[in-house]
């Protein structure tokens, strides 16, 4: 087991029926410690570059207009095998298939407005927390 760490997003979906606190206790019950977290509104540049790998997708051009409709919070969660166990805590990307008591399953209102981004693997994660945070900005 190694103590890693991934980048969480929560959604405007999330942020705009004030679901902060319940999602952040979901991280926390599991073991996962927000060592990092800011409220910010993302630009169109900034959701188009964050989610580039789905530039050819079908979905692209809605899930940068969702991801710049209203404030997200970005944070760095850490833990044991954070990256995985992130993505367990989240639930599937259609919430219709979510397992019960994780997060998608609980909040999310649709596959496109889910509630929660996290990083799919180490390389994802290395590159999404630079995105967001510097070095300093990070306190384990
Ligand atoms: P993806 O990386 O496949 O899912 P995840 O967030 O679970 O890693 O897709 C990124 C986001 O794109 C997803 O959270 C919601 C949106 N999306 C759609 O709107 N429609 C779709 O059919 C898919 C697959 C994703
Ligand atoms: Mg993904």
């Amino acid at each position: 087991m190694a103590t890693e760490r991934t980048l969480s997003i929560i959604k405007p979906d999330a942020t705009r029926r004030n679901l902060t606190g319940k999602i952040n206790a979901k991280f926390e019950e599991k073991g996962l410690r927000i060592v990092a977290q800011k409220r910010i509104q993302l630009s169109q540049a900034q959701a188009g570059a964050f989610y580039a790998e789905h530039k050819a997708r079908p979905f692209y051009n809605d899930l940068v207009a969702f991801m710049t409709s209203g404030p997200v919070v970005v944070q760095v969660l850490e833990g044991e095998n954070a990256i995985a166990a992130n993505r367990e805590i989240m639930g599937a990307t259609n919430p219709a298939n979510a397992a019960e008591g994780t997060i998608r399953k609980e909040f999310a209102e649709s596959i496109e407005a889910n509630s929660v981004h996290g990083s799919d693997g180490p390389e994802a994660a290395a590159r999404e927390v630079s995105f967001f945070f510097a070095g300093t900005e990070i306190v384990g």
